[in-house]
């Protein structure tokens, strides 16, 4: 646990303002989200991008949360590109806000930043995805969801999907992986593996496993190619709906039957996963809720007034079989 305290009395550093790299998108400035008084908590929010659906409710999430809290949020899109995240960062770190939150594209590569945040007294959040640091004060703490206990609740979902299907033999699984080197496709990746080969070792095999890079069209791409390059794969374990979604569309184009030739098992729940579960495309989905903004603003709060707060603020979740699909969808908020 980390004394925010003295990190907080410091002088925030007011610097000049910097303009954002050309191809970051900022939202921000004279349209601010504040509810106007002088005093309110600036928030620099820089985002991963607009991937998946997943993304886009997390943003709303965001925008729709920090005028609530009296928070005024500048938010800048990173359109999937680190560099992008890095000069949001930097530019967040010259108008002197009051604190930096960021999803990190990917674990790797942030020391440099966070450290340039640290030295201007800067508090840094961590929100949805983690990062791997050689210095742990970089950040205060990380709001979002356990991926690699995702994983593991992957595999343990794939086995009653299994069973609820009657499979018999061999399961040859497809793995479509998330943005190579993001916390979500790592971790996800590992805590299924875990309970792979700890408990199906002789019966269970990845036999093609490539990124998607959590897009649709990312999932569609990548499938077709597994599809020819192992025709035999009869499970399917995607890092979130979207890439699910596509990969439905090219098994249905290669003629084979969703959820029936090959069982699914996604990550995330958005709607349109659930719609495709009610209609028996999807076995079983994993809950990752991506409505983060409220938390993450009292999180902020406390952090700006030097309270202290968990290392980690994790994200309760369920699991839903397909079964569960029908009644569960008009409950979806996002
Ligand atoms: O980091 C969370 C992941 O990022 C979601 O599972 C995915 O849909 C998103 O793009």
């Amino acid at each position: 646990m980390l004394n925010r305290r003295n990190f907080l009395t410091a002088a925030v550093g007011v610097a000049a303002t910097a303009g954002l790299a050309a191809c970051a998108k900022e939202d921000g400035g004279p349209s601010d989200s504040s509810s106007g008084g002088s005093k309110a908590i600036t928030l620099g929010f820089a985002q991963t991008g607009s991937e998946s659906g997943w993304r886009t409710a997390n943003t709303d999430s965001v925008k729709a949360a920090a005028p609530e809290a009296g928070i005024n949020l500048k938010f800048s899109d990173a359109q999937g590109k680190p560099e992008n995240q890095i000069s949001a960062i930097r530019s967040y770190i010259a108008q002197g806000v009051d604190v930096i939150a960021f999803s990190p594209l990917v674990v790797k590569g942030w020391d440099a930043v966070l450290k340039e945040a640290k030295a201007k007294n800067i508090p840094v959040v961590l929100t949805d995805r983690s990062i791997e640091t050689s210095d742990d004060s970089l950040y205060v703490t990380l709001v979002g969801s356990d991926f690699t206990d995702e994983g593991r609740r992957a595999a343990k979902i794939l086995e009653k999907v299994l069973e609820k299907a009657g499979h018999k033999g061999k399961v040859k699984i497809a793995q479509l992986e998330g943005t190579t080197g993001a916390a979500p496709a790592i971790e996800r990746a590992k805590g299924f593996k875990e309970v792979m080969d700890a408990e199906h070792k002789d019966d269970w095999e990845i036999v093609a496993s490539q990124s998607g890079d959590f897009t649709r069209a990312g999932g569609k791409q990548v499938m077709q190619a597994f599809l020819q390059s192992n025709p035999d794969i009869n499970v399917l374990y995607a890092h979130n709906d979207d890439m699910g979604l596509g990969a439905i569309q090219a098994i249905e184009a290669a003629g084979k039957k969703p959820g029936k030739d090959i069982l699914i098992v996604t990550v995330d729940g958005v709607k349109d996963g659930f719609a495709a579960m009610a209609e028996g495309k999807i076995n079983a989905i994993i809950e990752c809720n991506p409505l983060l903004g409220p938390q993450l603003m009292e999180v902020v709060k406390k952090v700006k007034n030097g309270e202290k707060v968990d290392r980690w603020v994790k994200t309760k979740e369920s699991d839903f079989m397909q079964d569960q699909a029908k009644a569960e969808l008009p409950n979806r908020k996002y």
